[in-house]
């Protein structure tokens, strides 16, 4: 498990790079809904522990927002919950009220005033959700498995012990997903990202590692894609419910798990194949480095985006992340042409103008004093370095 430092591990001797970065960046790109994306590069959802503990916008993640959007095609906001048992953060945004709308709206506002498409990272983390910040128990599609993992690690209490879902529980959890998706379309977002990456709730119900299940909702690869698919489902008949074809759907998943029995690339393309032929606007590909090879599975040894991107080229965008940091990363990413856009989490949180540096070409400054901008990122969002380092290296590890 690589920790959070590892991500912020920079070449010193970096020198000024000759290559310019490609003006790939700054061209539009048109989704299958006729919407246009003012660029290609994307800030993936991040979550910054920073909301006021009732999940309503602070100063803090105000300013934080007001300065990282310039020069941004798709700006994706952190993990917003959709529900109270969903909770897994401290300080996490909410999309389950109609009094979460008001926060919403001023967060997307923020976005689009700087010329981005503000989307909404809609989540709950099940087995990963919890009580100290939702007051509920957490739950999975599997509850024997997910409590002996914490058993194993010494972290089962009563306090952390996980509840099994009921058929009538995860029908109602879809029909959450949906209420999130009416919630930011009231909030004027142009979009929401369903989370079904990271191992949260949706990942466990189609990884046949944490969901061991034997009804309509687990077993067979088709009865695991049902969660899934069901919320897809739903969240666009809320869009059709509004009549809005222009709100963006989009999907964000993890393609492969390292343990046995886990989701294989195989595994995968069966669910992207599934999600192609749906109304969604883009696939989302959580990875730790943009070039990670395939693990085991279709596709062995080969990029796992290029993978993909067979899949869903000509029909959905595709974005891609993981490691960007040099000009010559970024150059590199656009120019591979595995995906329509490219993401970049922790240089857009070390480097808040990231899109402008981009644009004139001034990628010599994106690694230059990493630790002095950290300590100005910490205090603008009001805490201190080591909280912030401890609570980041729970989500830098995919
Ligand atoms: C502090 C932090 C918070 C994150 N929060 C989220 C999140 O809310 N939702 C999500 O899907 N991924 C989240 N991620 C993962 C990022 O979106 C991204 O996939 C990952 O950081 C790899 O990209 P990078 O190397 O460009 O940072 C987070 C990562 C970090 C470091």
């Amino acid at each position: 498990m690589k920790s959070w430092r590892y991500w912020l591990t920079v070449d010193t001797s970096f020198t000024l790079e000759l290559i310019k970065i490609s003006s790939k960046y700054f061209e539009k790109y048109t989704l299958n809904n006729n919407v246009v994306v003012p660029g290609r590069l994307v800030i993936p959802p991040l979550t910054i522990f920073s909301s006021n503990p009732d999940g309503t916008l602070s100063d803090g993640e105000r300013k934080y927002l007001e300065l990282r959007a310039t020069g941004v095609g798709l700006y994706i906001l952190g993990a917003c919950a959709v529900s109270q048992e969903g909770i897994a953060f401290p300080c996490q945004p909410r999309a389950f009220s109609e009094k979460d709308i008001e926060s919403n709206a001023e967060r997307a506002k923020i976005i689009k005033s700087q010329g981005a498409l503000a989307i909404n990272q809609i989540h709950h983390g099940g087995a990963l959700s919890k009580k100290e910040y939702s007051g509920l128990a957490p739950v999975a599609p599997s509850a024997d498995i997910a409590n002996e993992k914490l058993k194993k690690s010494g972290q089962l209490t009563e306090e952390t012990k996980i509840r099994e879902l009921s058929d009538e529980e995860i029908k109602k959890t879809i029909e959450d997903f949906a209420y999130a998706t009416e919630i930011s379309i009231k909030a004027g977002y142009d979009g929401i990202e369903i989370h079904g990456a990271n191992n949260y709730l949706i990942q466990q119900f189609y990884s046949p590692f944490t969901n061991r299940r034997t009804d309509d909702w687990g077993g067979s690869v088709e009865k695991r894609m049902n969660f899934p698919l069901k919320i897809v489902d739903a969240c666009c008949k809320v869009r059709e419910k509004f009549n809005k074809p222009e709100f963006i759907i989009g999907y964000r998943l993890s393609p492969e798990e390292p343990f046995e029995p886990g989701i294989t690339m195989t595994e995968t393309k069966q669910l992207i194949k599934a999600l192609v032929e749906k109304p969604i606007q883009y696939i989302h590909i959580s990875l730790k480095k943009f070039f990670q090879t395939t693990r085991r599975g279709e596709g062995t040894g080969i990029e796992r985006l290029k993978v993909i991107h067979e899949l869903t080229k000509g029909k959905v965008a595709l974005i891609g992340v993981g490691g960007l940091k040099t000009q010559k990363d970024f150059t590199d990413a656009i120019n591979s042409g595995f995906t329509e856009f490219v993401a970049a989490g922790v240089a857009s949180m070390m480097n808040r103008d990231l899109g402008i540096l981009l644009k004139e070409n001034k990628g010599d400054k994106l690694e230059l004093e990493l630790k002095a901008q950290l300590q100005e990122l910490t205090s603008e969002l009001g805490m201190d370095i080591t909280t912030f380092f401890t609570m980041a290296a729970k989500q830098a590890v995919r």
